[in-house]
């Protein structure tokens, strides 16, 4: 089981996800409800009431302007998850309240921090602008993975399996046979995997969206923020147009395809998956064609995730995992995960009453 890294920034929600409506998510094994102020500020609080450990993102617990009144007997928490209401007596008792978690909202994600809040430093956050930028048309998801966050992180720095696993979608046989080159940025926490195929099948994801006929030029340049955050910088053009030789940014299809990876519990993950395209923005028929190709892209990933967690369970303890070339990317991030997990090790649990 790949160790959690408690002191880093997670994607608990979609901004749209987050609003007047009581929000459930588990992060890192800790419950929350999610919702947004009348002025539309998000908050972020434990999910367990003091009283009687009723979940507050369950019905009939409501929102009363800003404050969540649990629907089991009624304590009622402020937006820091101070109780300033109780049945039956005036006096509120001093240890009533609930944890609030560090949230920022950024890019139409929002972030919270689950480890030590002195730590939180919201200038840490990786960006993805694409996903919330003029000029820029997203589709996006998410799916819960019955499976160890390690096992998505895996899935996803080593994109050979597109030609298997995802045949007649994203993959073609180029994208197995080309090499990688990774790069590792141990301190930043940083990988970077890059596959730049120069004569290449046209998969039908491309074919049918930006229409190009014959064969391509594809780039598939990577960039994992350990641990949640992955950037896939995607790039399609006719054979010869890619790559422009002085480095800029070249032309043809430029699609960012974007992944937060949310570590929920032991064995369970979040799959928030988003594509990105600069291109036939105001073209609805593509953006459905993306949504839904990619949705199935994702559940093909799910699948064999669920399925290869539940293999694993049955396998007797200290098997040997055989590597090769392309699982550069996969290993540095497992080292740099491991780091990030114990860096956070010592950090102070959350209790309730010490936010
Ligand atoms: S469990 Fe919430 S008020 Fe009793
Ligand atoms: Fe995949």
């Amino acid at each position: 089981m790949t160790a959690f890294a408690r002191n880093q920034w997670y994607v608990a929600a979609y901004a749209h996800e987050v609003g007047r409506e009581l929000l459930g998510r588990t992060v890192l094994g800790e419950p929350l409800v999610l919702y947004r102020t009348r002025e539309g500020t998000p908050v972020v609080l434990h999910d367990r009431c003091v009283h009687r450990r009723y979940p507050l993102s369950e019905a009939p617990t409501r929102l009363d302007g800003d404050r969540v009144v649990c629907g089991y007997h009624g304590f009622t928490y402020d937006p820091t998850g101070t109780c300033v209401a109780v049945p039956g007596q005036k006096r509120v008792p001093r240890t009533a309240r609930v944890p609030s978690y560090p949230v920022v909202e950024q890019d139409s994600l929002v972030w919270v921090w689950i480890g030590d809040p002195a730590r939180a430093e919201p200038r840490a956050i990786p960006r993805a602008a694409h996903l919330d930028s003029p000029g820029w048309v997203t589709v996006r998801g998410m799916e819960p993975i019955d499976c160890d966050y390690g096992l998505l992180v895996d899935n996803l720095l080593d994109l050979s399996h597109e030609t298997y696993l995802h045949g007649g979608y994203i993959g073609t046989p180029e994208v197995a046979e080309t090499p990688i080159t990774t790069e590792v940025d141990e301190g930043a926490g940083i990988v970077r995997v890059s596959r730049h195929m120069d004569d290449a099948e046209c998969p039908p994801f491309y074919a049918e969206s930006t229409g190009i006929q014959g064969r391509i030029s594809r780039r598939q340049d990577i960039e994992y923020h350990a641990p949640c955050l992955y950037l896939l910088h995607s790039r399609v053009a006719p054979v010869g147009v890619l790559p422009a030789a002085d480095g800029s940014d070249p032309d043809g299809f430029h699609t960012e395809i974007t992944y937060a990876i949310t570590p929920s519990a032991d064995g369970k993950v979040y799959d928030f998956w988003a594509v990105s395209r600069d291109w036939a923005t105001d073209d609805a028929g593509v953006t459905e064609f993306l949504r839904k190709n990619n949705h199935t892209v994702v559940m093909q990933d799910v699948v064999a995730l669920n399925l290869l967690q539940r293999t694993l369970g049955t396998e007797r303890t200290g098997y040997q995992e055989l590597s090769i070339n392309i699982d550069t990317g996969g290993l540095a991030a497992r080292r740099i995960l491991a780091r990030l997990a114990e860096e956070g090790a010592g950090a102070a649990e959350p209790v309730a009453g010490a936010r």
